[in-house]
């Protein structure tokens, strides 16, 4: 089976966020299965210097008015997963990052750049651009990606199928109505039933409305964002999709995550010997000028600063954490006013509060190896990596019960074999009482030891996950 995945992220190629991870792990995992899966993304500046070129490029001539580009067959060297590179120095060739200037400003021809993306990745559907490869599925993920299902219902392609995963409903790829010529898509499209959405264009509906077929990454947000709640405007048309909506969660890379190999940290350890671990906190407690305590329950926070990880919740923690001779470190980046809050609550209390702003992938290894709890205190949250990576490191998720964290994350008081801490709402009381009953924890060496040792053991591999999918293409192949 031939699958084509058209996102804007893969790691370690680019990455703001989990989008990234899933998209560079599961085109791998399928390749394992048999699945000749390629991934479909820009060129953004620089990345054509970090693959290898595997074939002449392929010029696709003028795709949108005015924009010419080529596509680069390539291969990520780390994997050797296979990659179609979208050339177009004009939109993509720039500093900042994929979505953001420096600035932290969204481009303002974003609704060009994606949809160039969405348009060539059409063309290879449709147009055989690609010699001698034609994909039997399209899996595109996120706004971002939303496009390519309309162009293909737009030429009336019925093959190949599509489907489009929602990793994250909240972005929508907005635009004004006056964007539609300049990415090809004719005014009739701009409806209701097609990719309106208040008066203006939506490129996440274009994804939902389009394809044959939807996917989340977590059973639970599937379910949250077919209600009112959660549906950020868009409850009514998932719930009419939700016999073709599945949720499907999320795995991890187990090798690229694995404390007993990962060269980023201090010492190598697992679930049968975790003195590594103890090192590995001594260690990040140096780093970041905490005071060196073993006995101080250190919590951690990696995140990026957007009203949905609840990192204020974090912040209003702080003091109780401490008042238990606990310690913090938070490391993030997004919201200058969070930044700023986190910077100041650091300031007051070096000894017990570190705060690292930006994005530090080696860092974000030490704090899931070094930590003895992951604080994810996020108003929603469709899947989310993080509190997978800490239990794979004995770090345990404290969480609120929302989204794939639900699915994840099993309450110590809930079940015999819990694996973290739950509360239910967005609530600093709640968060507040989260983490005493996880400092009440961490004191009974005993149990906090045999949980962190149960944790650590659960599976999160991508190999299940990729024979859900392949089950799902299969599916989807043989619909009506
Ligand atoms: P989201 O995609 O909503 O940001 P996820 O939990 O799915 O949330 O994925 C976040 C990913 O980004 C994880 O791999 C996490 O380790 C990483 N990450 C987030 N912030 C940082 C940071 N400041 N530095 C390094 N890695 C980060
Ligand atoms: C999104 C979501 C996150 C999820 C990730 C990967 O960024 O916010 O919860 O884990 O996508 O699917």
């Amino acid at each position: 089976m031939r699958v084509l995945f058209v996102t804007s992220e893969a790691h370690p190629l680019v990455k703001t966020g989990g989008l990234a991870d899933v998209s560079g792990a599961l085109p791998v995992a399928l390749t394992r299965l048999g699945v000749d899966a390629r991934i479909l993304m820009p060129a953004y500046a620089g990345l054509l210097d970090r693959v290898e070129t595997t074939g002449p490029a392929i010029s696709l001539g003028e795709v949108l008015p005015n924009v010419w580009a080529r596509l680069i067959p390539a291969t990520e060297p780390a994997t050797g997963q296979s990659l179609l590179l979208i050339d177009c120095p004009p939109l993509f060739e720039r500093p900042g990052g994929p979505y953001l200037n420096e600035y932290g400003h969204d481009w303002p021809d974003n609704f060009l750049r994606f949809g160039l993306l969405g348009r060539v990745g059409a063309m290879v559907a449709a147009q055989g651009v690609v010699p001698e490869w034609v994909p039997d599925v399209v899996h595109a993920s996120d706004w971002q990606a939303g496009l390519t299902a309309a162009y293909l219902w737009l030429w009336g392609v019925p093959r190949p199928r599509t489907v489009f995963t929602v990793h994250n409903l909240h972005y929508q790829g907005i635009f004004g109505r006056e964007i539609l010529p300049m990415v090809g898509l004719p005014d009739m499209m701009f409806g209701v039933e097609g990719l309106e959405f208040y008066g203006h264009v939506s490129y996440l509906k274009a994804g939902l409305y389009y394809s044959h077929f939807l996917t989340t990454v977590s059973p639970t947000y599937a379910r949250e964002i077919q209600t009112q709640m959660g549906g950020e405007g868009l409850h009514g048309l998932l719930s009419s999709r939700g016999a073709r909506l599945q949720g499907i969660l999320n795995g991890v890379d187990q090798q690229e995550w694995n404390p007993t190999t990962d060269p980023y940290i201090a010492a190598p350890f697992d679930a049968e010997n975790l003195d590594g671990k103890a090192v590995c906190k001594a260690a990040l407690q140096r780093e970041l000028g905490l005071a060196e305590r073993p006995d101080a329950p250190l919590f951690g926070v990696v995140s990026r600063f957007v009203e949905q990880k609840g990192i204020d919740l974090a912040l209003s923690v702080i003091s109780t954490i401490l008042d238990s001779g606990g310690q913090i470190v938070i490391l993030g980046s997004g919201d200058p006013g969070l930044e700023w809050h986190v910077q100041g609550a650091a300031g007051a209390r070096p000894d017990a509060v570190a705060a690292r702003i930006g994005y530090d992938e080696g860092l974000s290894h030490r704090i899931q190896a070094g930590s003895d709890a992951l604080l994810v205190p996020s108003r929603f949250e469709p899947c989310g990596l993080t509190q997978m990576y800490a239990m794979r490191y004995g770090t345990l998720p404290v969480v609120r019960r929302t989204g794939g964290l639900a699915d994840t994350v099993i309450d110590v008081a809930e079940a015999e074999m819990g694996t973290g801490i739950v509360f239910d709402h967005a609530d600093p009381g709640e968060v507040i009482h989260a983490v005493r009953r996880t400092v009440e924890l961490y004191r009974d060496r005993e149990t906090w030891a045999a949980v962190v040792r149960h944790a650590m053991t659960v599976d999160h591999g991508w190999d299940r996950v990729a024979s859900d999918y392949l089950g799902l293409y299969s599916e989807v192949l043989h619909a009506d």
